[in-house]
């Protein structure tokens, strides 16, 4: 009745803003991500018909905040009728701040919650379950660069390009450890509701992920460069202009996007990306990580610095 799985984060490239089914937690457009592999989440699961209720320790400490959502993800994968769960985590990341921790741990829970449960999933399953749970989750499924596409009724995940195949770095600039001030459910739902940009949105998204997946085919790092800033920023104007305006960036966020023009400047191979929180994440050739590193960590405000390659889906503790 236990499981352990293992799950790396992803950072979107073409991100994922706004949903199309809010119950069943469906996209409203299609995505594109590369899944991280220094970083990574650890979820073991225990099924224990001797507990009253579910039990969740993260890095050691009890959470409450994060249950909720894990519980059920627990109903979808073992039925509501399943035994209580003692659940424990382990992250080596800040948690709700922007770096794609629900993905990794939703990815990881799902997986070693159907373990615990005697069931097998497919990785197509684990996608979608996962997906339930937190839209970015279903790509941590697989490894590399991973698509997201809408189909009819779902959703489905593919990588489009194995890690090995064009092995980019990831230097993340951290500018604050908090948890993020909105949730991404509820600032999606702000942003549909409120921001008049957001149809717009929606409708461009297709020409986005072509652009995007064309220089992924053809190891184009100057054409992602450009289609992925602009498709960042494109999803942080519709927080800015809904009410009402949601800003996650901080002065040193604003610094390092400066940090990043300066480099390119200098020829050097990198661009930025920023999700639901203040941490800047700058891609580039696996060369350029000694000068992005260096210039990153001497911008004011950035108090951490990681680095990491493109890594694998999620898998269960022992199939690695
Ligand atoms: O999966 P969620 O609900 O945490 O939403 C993720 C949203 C972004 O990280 C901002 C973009 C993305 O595609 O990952």
């Amino acid at each position: 009745m236990q499981g352990t799985a293992i799950a790396q984060p992803n950072i979107a490239l073409i991100k994922y803003w706004g949903k199309r089914d809010v119950e069943r937690n469906l996209p409203a457009v299609g995505s594109i991500s590369i899944t991280l592999r220094e970083l990574f989440t650890r979820m073991q699961v225990e099924f224990d018909k001797s507990l009253g209720t579910d039990t969740l320790l993260v890095n050691d400490t009890p959470d409450e905040k994060m249950l909720p959502r894990l519980a059920n993800c627990l109903d979808r994968v073992a039925g509501a009728d399943r035994p209580r769960a003692r659940i424990v985590s382990t992250c080596n990341f800040p948690i709700a701040a922007g770096l794609a921790s629900s993905a990794s741990a939703f990815a990881a829970v799902t997986l070693a919650a159907a373990e615990a449960a005697g069931q097998s999933l497919t990785v197509d399953q684990l996608a979608t379950l996962a997906g339930r749970a937190s839209g970015s989750a279903a790509r941590s499924a697989f490894g590399g660069f991973v698509e997201l596409q809408n189909v009819d009724d779902g959703i489905r995940c593919r990588t489009i390009k194995e890690a090995d195949d064009w092995p980019l770095s990831v230097v993340v600039a951290i500018t604050e450890k908090g948890p993020k001030a909105v949730g991404s459910t509820e600032a999606m739902e702000i942003c549909r509701q409120t921001s008049p940009f957001y149809s717009n949105w929606v409708e461009q998204q297709e020409l986005d992920l072509d652009v995007a997946r064309a220089a992924i085919a053809s190891r184009d790092f100057e054409k992602l460069a450009v289609i992925a800033e602009h498709n960042c920023l494109k999803m942080h104007s519709i927080m800015w202009a809904s009410r009402p305006p949601m800003v996650y960036w901080n002065a040193a966020t604003m610094r390092c996007l400066q940090t990043v023009r300066q480099l390119q400047g200098q020829g050097i191979g990198v661009f930025f990306t920023i999700d639901a929180g203040p941490q800047v994440k700058a891609v580039c050739l696996p060369e350029q990580v000694g000068d992005v590193e260096a210039a990153l960590r001497a911008t004011d405000g950035v108090t951490d610095i990681m680095t990491t390659g493109l890594g694998e889906g999620a898998r269960l503790e022992g199939d690695a």
